[in-house]
């Protein structure tokens, strides 16, 4: 059985559109733990929109200060919800599964595509990629999501019923 490390933190990863920072939000309340939105951290701390940052610097300087946003974290008792791309990067694998268990919420393409078509705020899913190109996107990093300790499954389930399941399955490993 996968134990939720001594430091209790929950880190969720997932394409984008899959409710990670939705879902996080409502587990960390069912659990009592602290959510943080990684993304969110990492606008705070630049001062800048995501897309600010991919069209001033592009997706490299933007992937260096996700791993240096999720090296920051150390903290115990959390609830983080992370980026679409954050699985890209073997060094982040080794971060996320320091800092405790990982979940990947899992959607179908239909879920996914009915979130994130016509969101101006992501830059590797807006108006300029086609949707051959999104779904390329997420089939190569299927095999990365799935290297997550346990999957849930989101279509047709509330932000509200995933997350009560998830601590339902993985309240008893701490
Ligand atoms: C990205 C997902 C976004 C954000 C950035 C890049 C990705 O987060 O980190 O736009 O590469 O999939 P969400 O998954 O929260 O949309």
């Amino acid at each position: 059985m996968c134990k939720i490390s001594k430091s209790g933190n929950i880190v969720i990863v997932g394409f984008m559109g899959a409710g990670k920072s939705s879902v996080g939000e409502a587990l960390a309340r069912c659990s009592g733990k602290r959510f943080i939105d990684l993304d969110a951290l990492i606008v705070k701390r630049q001062g800048r929109t995501i897309a600010e940052i991919f069209s001033e610097e592009g997706e490299k300087a933007f992937r260096d200060y996700e791993t240096s946003a999720l090296e920051s974290l150390s903290d115990t008792g959390l609830v983080v919800a992370t980026g679409g791309g954050i699985v890209g990067r073997p060094e982040n694998w080794v971060l996320m599964r320091r800092m405790g268990l990982v979940l990947y919420l899992r959607a179908g393409w239909p879920t996914l595509r009915a979130r994130i078509v016509g969101c101006t705020k992501r830059p590797l899913a807006n108006v300029h990629r086609s949707e051959e190109e999104i779904v390329a996107l997420l089939e190569s990093r299927l095999p990365l999501y799935e290297q997550a300790d346990l999957t849930f499954d989101t279509d047709g389930k509330t932000i509200a019923d995933t997350a009560i399941e998830i601590w339902r399955e993985i309240k008893d490993r701490s």
